[in-house]
């Protein structure tokens, strides 16, 4: 026995050690961690247990790709059950072959079976070239599982070096993808065969880093200065989700947010023209201030992110009247509708904050699609039967008023400040086309301009004709918004609501 001890310890080791000290070495001076490293730091101590580690070729003394490129498992993450898989690069460059992805496969079905979320460390040079065929058809099966976990378990991925060709396509199929500053790389098709076919010359981190797609493609959701930091978001964004569709997300102690409530009166302009930061009214707001944002340098003209209300997590929506004056545009509507969907996937309440002037007008946008692109916040919030929120702090026109979560969406609660205005369009536009012939014929037409601009907002842009119809439950002080939106979700906790039942709507793409 001991000496058959003695082969498992040695053989085990064999595999621990990857693709040996040169490689992780090399790994290492990139700035990155081994598969294995990565692991340890993200799990909670001793609880990770890996799985077919032996899988691949049965003559372990002279083994080619130790543990097939990949670690897998699962453990625990502040007590809670996870499942990974950790490409580990020193073995022929984390590549995919059929046993590597059979190992991946497997790690799927375990976390869909048993209702936990999946981690993906992806840290690869893409398909196996040796193994051809089999390498795709692995692929495929990856992305089949994705697509079946969609909506039943959190999927999150980790990009930590290339991952390039078809291989971005599993991230791309799950919830989160997680980009590390310098070591990232995601492509379809790398620099050389771009310049070969285009001709144009683009450096790998201008093509596929992680600047590249938190900022300008929207790919990614989350960027990190270094890995520690990475898989120390992860650990925090997981505190916000439940483990799969079938629960609610853990419930933490409340506290109260840093700073004076009043201070809410005084952040919102009430001259409709002038910026402001939303994201100062929503630490206000939530539990400790604390508002961890999703994609907080692409379409920074809507917000979205997680935070919690006496220790209920919710997504939270809002416009950012800081950029673009808060408008709505393709970028914004993909973004805002991608996230509208996750939190009805997992239980988390939607708290809107509106104060939007309307769809970005102009034919960029009308020829790239804001029809198709806009249309998907209204199916993305019509769909969500999680409890909805929506405050009302200013503008609030035409159907980005809608859009926001109005009330016709089927928002559950709907509040106003007093400072809200709700209308089909702004006061100056309406004036325009509803006045233009008592403008055009007027001695003085600025001056009659100006007088009818004040009238119709007078009348039209405010909360209470909205109230009056019920479409806005009530007008609230700034300062009570913590304390009415707790009250709403403590009432929407039961919430039960169906749609009509069918094989699957067709979401605008
Ligand atoms: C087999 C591979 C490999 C691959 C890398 N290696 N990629 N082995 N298949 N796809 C091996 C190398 O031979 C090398 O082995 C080791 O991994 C490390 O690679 P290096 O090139 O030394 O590392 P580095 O200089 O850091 O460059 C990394 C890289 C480069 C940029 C990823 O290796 C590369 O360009 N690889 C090929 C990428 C690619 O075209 N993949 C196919 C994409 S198409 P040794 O033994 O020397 O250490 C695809 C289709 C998927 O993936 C379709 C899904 C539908």
């Amino acid at each position: 026995m001991q000496e058959k001890l003695a082969q498992l310890a040695q053989y085990r080791s064999k595999i621990i050690a990857g693709g040996g000290p040169k490689r992780i070495e090399k790994q290492h001076e990139a700035g990155k961690k081994t598969a294995r490293e990565r692991i340890s730091l993200l799990f909670d101590p001793d609880s990770f247990v890996e799985i077919n580690t032996f899988a691949g070729s049965p003559d372990l003394d002279n083994l080619q790709y130790p543990g097939e490129g990949v670690v897998t498992g699962y453990g625990t993450i502040d007590g809670r059950l996870v499942y990974v898989f950790a490409q580990d690069f020193t073995v022929a460059g984390g590549s995919l072959g059929k046993i590597h992805a059979e190992k991946i496969c497997k790690v799927l079905d375990l976390a869909m079976k048993n209702g936990a979320p999946v981690i993906g460390l992806n840290d690869s040079g893409g398909a196996r070239i040796q193994e051809g065929v089999d390498a795709l058809d692995g692929y495929g099966n990856i992305f089949f599982r994705n697509t079946l976990a969609s909506g039943v378990i959190p999927q999150i991925s980790v990009i930590m070096g290339p991952c390039a060709g078809g291989a971005v396509y599993s991230p791309a199929l799950t919830d989160f993808i997680f980009m590390v500053e310098k070591i990232s790389q995601m492509f379809i098709t790398g620099p050389q065969v771009i310049k070969a076919v285009t001709g144009e010359e683009v450096s790998m981190e201008e093509l596929g880093g992680a600047y590249t797609h938190n900022q300008k493609s929207g790919v990614a959701h989350f960027i990190a200065k270094d890995e520690e930091e990475c898989l120390a978001m992860i650990k925090k964004l997981l505190s916000y989700l439940p483990s799969n569709y079938l629960e609610k997300p853990p419930l933490f102690a409340p506290q109260e947010p840093p700073g004076d409530p009043l201070e809410l009166r005084n952040i919102v302009p009430t001259e409709s023209y002038l910026a402001y930061d939303i994201k100062d009214v929503i630490k206000l707001v939530v539990d400790g201030g604390d508002f961890f944002e999703v994609q907080p340098l692409y379409a920074v003209n809507a917000v979205v992110g997680f935070a919690r209300f006496a220790g209920q997590a919710v997504g939270i929506v809002a416009n950012q009247p800081n950029y673009l004056a808060g408008c709505l545009d393709i970028n914004a509507s993909d973004k805002i509708a991608r996230f509208v969907r996750f939190c009805d996937c997992f239980n988390l309440p939607l708290v809107t904050f509106t104060d939007v002037p309307g769809y970005l007008p102009g034919t960029e946008q009308e020829y790239g699609g804001i029809i198709r692109h806009g249309a998907k916040i209204l199916y993305a919030y019509s769909e969500a039967t999680v409890p909805k929120v929506t405050i009302i702090l200013r503008k609030a026109y035409g159907g980005a008023y809608i859009a926001m979560c109005g009330s016709s969406l089927r928002a559950d609660v709907s509040y106003a400040w007093p400072t809200a205005e709700v209308a089909v369009m702004g006061p100056e536009g309406a004036v325009n086309i509803i006045y233009r012939n008592e403008i055009a014929k007027a001695e003085n037409p600025q001056e009659v301009r100006e007088k009818l601009i004040a009238e119709y907002r007078a009348k039209f842009a405010n909360p209470y004709i909205s109230c009056a119809r019920g479409y806005v439950d009530d007008v609230i002080d700034p300062a009570d918004t913590r304390k009415k939106i707790i009250e709403a979700l403590k009432a929407l906790a039961g919430k039960r609501e169906t749609r009509p039942q069918k094989k699957h709507g067709n979401f605008p793409v």
